[in-house]
């Protein structure tokens, strides 16, 4: 959550459009606010406001911002609403100090009261403006280095900070828990919240550990440990596929995420067979050689999951998953323990925390991610990549589909039956029912309740397609168990409530379900590959029944909510990466 980004060796006139087009390609992490500050013979001069990047930047113009170091930052706010005022970059009271933040500084109360004591003024609510002051008020008596290594001793919580000071060529950069990444350009370098950032600029970056820092120039940078020691890193080469951000004919990139399905299960399955072949069979090896195999995951990537978890069971291995935000108070984890951790940006802060947990208890670790050098995939003993491309909406879509078709692939190797090759074609098959789909939304856009049902491999599907409808229609929706409906949902089904039923095969327990509620008076929407429903699923294999109705709830969404001329790509509220507790 929230996007930082600076560059130091710009030539002048090309800052503005440098730090725009920086903090568009992280505006995925938070878009409630939008600023930059540039730094230009010794005077910084800041543009900020609330909004997404494209209306601030029409307000502003932040192109025509000169100078040859310059800071910018999307924000996703945590402290203090969404206004200008709290918008970064933020300053110290004689502007000697200018700051961008991404995280959440827990002690900043107590540093906040012990700062306006001294006389600070603060503009914002925010936590993070307590590090300009807090910077400005050691000035006095330290070297900006001295105050770095003070910082990381001194502050409670997480944070990835960009800091200019206005007579200094040089940017200051220091992290705990927040991802930060520095890029390398021959005359220039560039720091940022992840390397999608600057990929366009350079392939060559170092990334950040917890509690180290950084003094970064136009052609030298050092790195320096909690004590202040310089150390040493390594650089890493990247490869970045680019082609894939443009959002080319379509409206929205929702719609074409889900219509690149196809194309990146193909990537996925021919690299497992190829780049990743290796990879692959390590990650089945470890599997095999573990006594208890545990998921975890948020969101979306909890759901692929869950059904990783029946497929496994299909195939008699023993596993589960557990929400990463509750890890720690439900999993018990100890050496013989394989935590798989699956998630699409590899930086999401619960995991990396139930991570950390694995690693306290010496868990193996490895992970399935969509991001590659993320957090996560480097925090992992094996980590595949599910390939799917960059993926901009801020819903997942095709991260789902190849996350689920690895885990598929995965659950192939212990013997569940399934042919992979065809699943392209079938995806492809599902994706040509958009219009009977869309007429669907029409009729039920303005409904205030969906439930979505399932049993067995299609309950997870069914969290899966409430949480879609709740993230971008906005309408309540509640993904459950056909058998829990009973004992209590069902007070709920009205005359014309819709209530999607997801059959798969001969499931006549899950039939019984469907039927409890249209006696009720329920809108039925079954979604079957057996029975006659709204909805025929070309498939007959279990595994591929769950993608196929995960990609119908995929579309009925997108359908509802450009209906009802929601923001589909960026919702509110939301986050693509959620890099806080
Ligand atoms: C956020 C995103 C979801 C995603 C979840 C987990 O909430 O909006 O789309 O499923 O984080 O993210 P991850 O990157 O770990 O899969």
């Amino acid at each position: 959550m929230c996007g930082i980004f600076g560059i130091i060796g710009s030539k002048r006139n090309e800052l503005g459009g440098i730090l725009l087009k920086g903090i568009k390609r992280l505006e995925y992490r938070g878009y409630d606010s939008v600023g930059m500050a540039a730094l230009d013979n010794g005077a910084i001069d800041v543009k900020k406001a609330a909004g997404k990047v494209d209306e601030v930047n029409k307000q502003l113009n932040f192109p025509k911002l000169i100078g040859n170091a310059g800071l910018a930052h999307s924000r996703w706010a945590t402290c203090g609403g969404v206004t200008d005022n709290n918008a970064h970059p933020h300053q110290s009271c004689d502007k000697m100090i200018t700051i961008v933040h991404n995280g959440i500084i827990d002690n900043f109360e107590e540093l906040k009261q012990d700062l306006v004591k001294k006389g600070h003024k603060f503009s914002s609510e925010t936590d993070s403006e307590v590090i300009a002051h807090y910077f400005e008020e050691k000035l006095a008596s330290k070297s900006m280095r001295e105050i770095c290594v003070d910082f990381l001793r001194e502050i409670k919580g997480t944070f990835a900070v960009l800091i200019l000071k206005k007579d200094e060529d040089r940017i200051y950069a220091l992290r705990r828990d927040s991802p930060l990444v520095l890029g390398i350009c021959n005359d220039k370098n560039i720091l940022a919240s992840d390397i999608y950032a600057f990929s366009d600029l350079t392939n060559k970056a170092i990334f950040f550990e917890n509690d180290e820092f950084a003094i970064v120039e136009k052609e030298k940078y050092g790195f320096f440990n909690k004590e202040g020691k310089e150390i040493l890193k390594t650089i890493q080469e990247f490869k970045w596929e680019q082609e894939e951000s443009e959002k080319k004919k379509y409206k929205h990139y929702m719609i074409k995420e889900i219509k690149e399905e196809p194309a990146v299960v193909k990537r996925l399955l021919f690299s497992l067979k190829t780049e990743q072949k290796d990879h692959f069979k390590k990650f089945i090896d470890l599997i095999k050689k573990s006594k208890k195999i545990v998921f975890t995951a948020a969101g979306t990537s909890y759901h692929a999951s869950l059904l990783g978890v029946y497929y496994l069971h299909k195939c008699g291995i023993e596993a589960q998953t557990l929400i990463a935000s509750e890890f720690r108070h439900f999993a018990s984890v100890d050496k013989d323990t394989l935590v798989i951790a699956i998630t699409q940006s590899g930086e999401t802060m619960d995991v990396i925390d139930a991570l950390k947990y694995v690693k306290e208890k010496d868990g193996k670790i490895a992970s399935i991610v969509n991001v590659p050098y993320s957090t996560i995939q480097r925090m992992s003993k094996i980590s595949l990549n599910i390939l799917a491309g960059q993926e901009i909406c801020v819903a997942a879509t095709k991260s789902f589909v190849n996350q689920v078709t690895l885990l598929l692939a995965i659950a192939k190797e212990f013997g569940f039956k399934i042919n992979l090759d065809n699943l392209p074609e079938r995806i492809y098959g599902m994706l040509k029912s958009e219009e009977k789909i869309s007429k669907l939304a029409k009729e039920i856009h303005r409904k205030r309740d969906i439930y979505v049902l399932g049993r067995g491999l299609s309950y997870p599907v069914a969290r899966e397609v409430a949480l879609k409808i709740k993230e971008i229609s906005y309408i309540h929706a509640e993904g459950m168990m056909g058998g829990e409906l009973k004992h209590g949902t069902i007070a709920l089904i009205e005359d014309g409530t819709p209530v999607i039923s997801l059959i798969s095969n001969k499931d006549y327990d899950m039939l019984s379900n469907t039927k409890e509620v249209e006696a009720r008076g329920a809108r039925i929407i079954k979604i079957t590959n057996e029975f006659d429903g709204d909805i025929k699923i070309n498939t007959s294999n279990d595994g591929k029944f769950g993608i196929l109705a995960a990609i119908f709830g995929q579309l009925l969404t997108y359908y509802i909510a450009l209906e009802k001329g929601l923001p589909i790509d960026k919702p509110r509220n939301l986050a693509k990466s959620v890099t806080v507790k």
